[in-house]
């Protein structure tokens, strides 16, 4: 049987609740992931320049740690990445969390929440990671899931 496995990165729990209601409708397993340097609430303030989210989300194609307390994904055939958007993309964590997975024949689908960007950037920034570690793998299109409504949309893919 097909296996489902919803990974998620949520600094403030937005991300986390709609991964929950995800698994849950998909009848698939959760897993948090984690920076290996957690994010202080100094440390998410767009409004400062100088803040570690600010000077990272504008580094271009540099990674961020995860902790590596990673779920082994040999058993599932279908990988759900949720993450929020910090400037218009995904964390740059979910760059080094895809260097890490190895998603050879899976499938990826892809989830985030916001304060209204769409999804468009972070499909890029998430097809490049694949593409930078050869994977081959079948990635969907990703989408902002802010409510109820779109994530009984978006489950239908499935
Ligand atoms: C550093 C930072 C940057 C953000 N940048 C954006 C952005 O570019 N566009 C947007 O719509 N929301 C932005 N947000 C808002 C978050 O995407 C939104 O609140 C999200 O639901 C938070 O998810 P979480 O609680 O799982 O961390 C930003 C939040 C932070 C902390």
């Amino acid at each position: 049987m097909a296996k489902t496995l919803v990974l998620y990165y949520s600094a403030t729990g937005t991300t986390k609740r709609v991964a929950q209601q995800v698994a849950q409708v998909l009848n698939a397993d959760l897993a948090e992931v984690h920076a290996a340097q957690p994010y202080t609430t100094a440390s998410l303030d767009w409004n400062d320049p100088q803040s570690r989210t600010s000077l990272e989300q504008h580094q271009h194609d540099s990674r961020v740690a995860v902790k590596d307390d990673l779920p082994n994904i040999r058993d599932y055939d279908t990988i759900v990445i949720g993450h929020p958007i910090w400037w218009g993309i995904p964390p740059r964590l979910i760059a080094d969390l895809i260097d890490h997975l190895d998603l050879n024949g899976k499938k990826l689908a892809l989830l985030a929440t916001s304060d209204g960007t769409g999804y468009e950037r972070s499909q890029r920034f998430i097809e490049r990671a694949v593409a930078e570690n050869s994977y081959q793998v079948k990635v969907n299109q990703g989408a902002v899931l802010n409510n109820r409504r779109q994530v009984e949309q978006w489950v239908q893919q499935f």
